[in-house]
């Protein structure tokens, strides 16, 4: 679905991404590894059209979207939920979805989406006419997602879904993931946290300092040497 061949990003004169390639098949969920500064973010930053890559080349469902506008890529069926749940803090929670599905292509079936993410996060359709500030910071996660949800993606990117959560929430959060990879969406996350990410992913990519060190079967990345040694500490 997505083939991502030695991507290269720079900032400046700061070169952040050094040939990276990756790949996601329809149907996965795939995860992104990686200390602080890696990269992780600048390359679904580069996916999605936020980011103009220096080099490298990206094509989504056979079709090359490097160098397209945002928006063309949102319309190719690419989702983004950015790091740091990025909500409208003043709108109310049904406002920050429905801006999720302005697009023609998603605008037609917005009662629908509306529904489903509803269903997957009952707790938003509760919050519904609250601003989205007031919401928990595991709330304002649910609401990011859900608000990627409402463009009806094809593939869906998330950065750092956990990151400040507690215990249970996560949990709520990594059972939600696999349920809308099981509703047809191809998921690919970013995530520190080595075992938590790999036990719901099909396969993972670790990312350092810019270069792509090991890939492969969640298993085979769990049992890397590299993995082993620097992130489990074994
Ligand atoms: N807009 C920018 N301008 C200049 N440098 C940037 C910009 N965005 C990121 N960087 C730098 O690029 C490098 C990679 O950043 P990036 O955010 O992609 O890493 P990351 O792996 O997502 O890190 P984290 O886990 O902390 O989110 C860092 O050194 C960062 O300071
Ligand atoms: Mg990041």
């Amino acid at each position: 679905m997505l083939r991502v061949q030695d991507l290269e990003v720079k900032y400046g004169d700061f070169q952040v991404l050094w040939g990276v390639s990756l790949e996601v098949h329809q149907g996965e969920i795939v995860c992104l590894l990686g200390p602080n500064g890696a990269g992780k973010s600048t390359i679904i930053n580069a996916l999605s059209g936020l980011v103009k890559p220096l080099a490298g080349r990206v094509e989504f469902c056979g079709e090359r979207i490097d160098g397209l506008p945002t928006h063309q890529i949102v319309t190719r069926g690419i989702s983004h939920v950015l790091e740091r749940r990025r909500v409208f803090p003043y709108l109310t929670v049904e406002k920050n979805l429905l801006l999720g599905s302005y697009q023609d292509r998603a605008r037609p079936r917005r009662e629908e989406s509306l529904a489903w993410v509803f269903s997957l996060f009952p707790v938003l359709r509760e919050r519904r006419h609250q601003l989205a500030q007031s919401l928990s910071g595991g709330e304002q996660q649910m609401l990011a997602i859900g608000r990627g949800l409402m463009s009806r993606p094809k593939f869906l990117m998330i950065d750092e879904p956990f990151l400040g959560l507690s215990p249970l929430v996560v949990t709520e959060i990594l059972e939600i993931i696999t349920q809308i990879n099981t509703a047809g969406v191809t998921v690919l996350f970013i995530e520190q946290n080595v075992q938590l990410a790999l036990g719901i992913s099909h396969r993972g990519y670790v990312l350092e300092s810019g270069r792509m060190v090991v890939s492969g079967a969640a298993k085979e990345v769990l049992e890397s040497d590299l993995v082993r040694k620097v992130y489990l500490g074994i």
